[in-house]
C-alpha cells in the first residue's frame, strides 16, 4: 500500500466513490486533484454541495459570514445603496449573486433594501447565478417572499448594470495542487489514484507554470514536499464577471492570500483544507462528498483580472477592515440603518474578531463607472 493511502471501509463506498474511481480508471490510473475536488463537491446529486443546504452554519460543517445572521447582508446592502440609487436614474439595475447556496444572502440583501430604501425595492431586481438545479430549488424556497423580484441563470449574464456579490464562492472552486520535489528541482502536479484502501496522492507528469520556476536561491531552500495550490478558474471567472459589468460594482469575500505569487513559508502544506463538523479534516481525500474542501484565493491574481477588464479597485484587504469602514458609514446615517442593538453588535464582533471570522477573510471590491 502506498503510505499516503486513506484507510476506509470498502463496503461503505458510496455511489460518489464509485464515480470517482471510474473517472480514475478512465483516465488511465489517476486524475488531477482539481478533478477529484470537482467531483467531490459538485457531482450532480452526489457531491458535497449537492446534498443538503444545511452544511453551512452552526448545525453544519463551517460558518460563513452569511450564516452568522442578517448583519453581513445588511452591511453590504447599506454600503451598496448609493451605487444602486445612482444607477436606477439611468436604466435597469440588478443585484447579482453567485455561490448563493441556500439563497440567504440574496434574501438578506433584498430584505435590507426594502427597509433602507423602499423606493428602490420596486425597481431593483435580483439574479442568482446557479448552475445546479438542486441548489436552485433550495434558493427558490428561501426566496419565496421575493419571488417576483428574483430570477436565475446557469451562468454569468453577458451584460449587467448593478452590483455582483459573492461570499466564499472563489475559495470553493476546484484547485490544482502542486508539491516541490527537491530531487527533481521542480513543482510536481498532484493527482489522485485509487488503491485497495481508498484514494491516495500521486505525482503527475504535467509541467509547472513558467512563472513558478524558482530562482536558484529559492530552489536551494524550498523543503522537499512543500505544497501550494493554484486556481486559474478563479481569475477567469472574475474576468468574465468584470467584462459583463457595464456599470456598478463587483464584491467578493473569501479566504485568501494578498498575493500568492511566491510560496508562503508559514504554510508548508499549502492552504487546502477539509472541514467537517467545524473541525479540520486531516486527509482531504477521505470521505469524498461528506467533507467541505476549500483553499485560499490569490487575491492579487483576481484583482489583476478585474483591472485588466477596466475596473478600478476600491478595496483589497481584510474583510474586518472593510466591515469596520461600512459600520462607520452606518453611524452617520442612523435613520436609515437603524439601531445597533445587542444582536447586531454580537454579530459584528463575530464577523470582525480575529478568533472568529475576522482574520482569514479578505474582501475585494472593484467598480466600473461610465
Ligand atoms: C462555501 S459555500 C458559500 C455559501 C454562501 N455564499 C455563504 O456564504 O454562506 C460556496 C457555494 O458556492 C457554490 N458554487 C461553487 N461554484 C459555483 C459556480 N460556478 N457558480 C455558482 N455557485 C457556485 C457552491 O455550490 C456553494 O453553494
Amino acid at each position: 500500500m502506498n503510505p499516503t493511502e486513506t484507510p476506509s471501509d470498502p463496503g461503505a463506498q458510496t455511489e460518489l466513490h464509485r464515480r470517482i474511481q471510474a473517472a480514475i480508471v478512465e483516465a488511465g490510473g489517476a486524475i488531477p486533484f482539481e478533478r477529484f475536488m470537482e467531483l467531490a463537491l459538485y457531482e450532480p446529486g452526489l457531491g458535497y454541495y449537492e446534498r443538503t443546504p444545511e452544511n453551512v452554519g452552526k448545525k453544519g460543517d463551517f460558518y460563513t459570514s452569511v450564516s452568522v445572521g442578517p448583519l453581513f447582508g445588511e452591511l453590504l446592502a447599506f454600503h451598496l445603496l448609493p451605487t444602486l440609487e445612482s444607477l436606477v436614474q439611468t436604466g435597469p439595475v440588478e443585484i447579482v449573486e453567485a455561490g448563493a447556496h441556500d439563497g440567504r444572502l440574496t434574501a438578506d440583501l433584498l430584505g435590507a433594501l426594502d427597509r433602507f430604501s423602499p423606493t428602490l425595492s420596486g425597481v431593483v431586481t435580483a439574479r442568482i447565478v446557479e448552475p445546479s438545479p438542486i441548489r436552485r430549488r433550495w434558493q427558490e424556497s428561501r426566496l419565496a417572499p421575493f419571488t417576483d423580484r428574483v430570477r436565475w441563470s446557469d451562468g454569468l449574464p453577458h451584460r449587467f448594470r448593478g452590483v455582483l456579490v459573492c461570499n466564499e464562492l472563489l475559495d470553493a472552486f476546484p484547485v490544482e495542487r502542486w508539491r516541490w520535489r527537491s530531487t527533481h528541482g521542480r513543482w510536481t502536479k498532484q493527482g489522485v489514484a485509487a488503491g485497495t484502501r481508498g484514494f491516495h496522492w500521486v505525482d503527475l507528469p504535467d509541467p509547472a507554470p513558467e512563472a513558478w520556476i524558482p530562482e536558484p536561491a529559492l530552489a536551494a531552500v524550498l523543503p522537499d514536499g512543500f505544497a501550494r495550490e493554484r486556481c486559474p478558474a478563479a481569475a477567469i471567472w472574475w474576468s468574465c464577471a468584470s467584462e459583463a459589468l457595464e456599470e456598478g460594482r463587483l464584491l467578493t469575500s473569501d479566504y485568501g492570500h494578498a498575493d500568492a505569487s511566491l510560496p508562503d513559508p508559514t504554510r508548508p502544506e499549502g492552504t487546502l483544507r477539509g472541514y467537517r463538523k467545524h473541525r479540520h479534516v486531516e486527509d482531504p481525500l477521505a470521505d469524498a462528498g461528506e467533507v467541505d474542501l476549500t483553499a485560499h484565493v490569490d487575491f492579487a491574481e483576481v484583482r489583476r483580472a478585474g483591472e485588466a477588464a477596466g475596473l478600478s479597485t476600491l478595496h483589497d484587504g481584510a474583510q474586518s477592515g472593510f466591515l469596520v469602514g461600512v459600520m462607520k458609514e452606518t453611524l452617520v446615517a442612523p435613520d436609515r440603518f437603524g439601531v445597533w442593538d445587542a444582536a447586531r453588535v454580537r454579530a459584528f464582533q463575530t464577523l470582525t474578531h480575529p478568533q472568529h471570522l475576522g482574520r482569514a477573510f479578505r474582501t475585494l471590491e472593484q467598480s466600473r463607472t461610465v
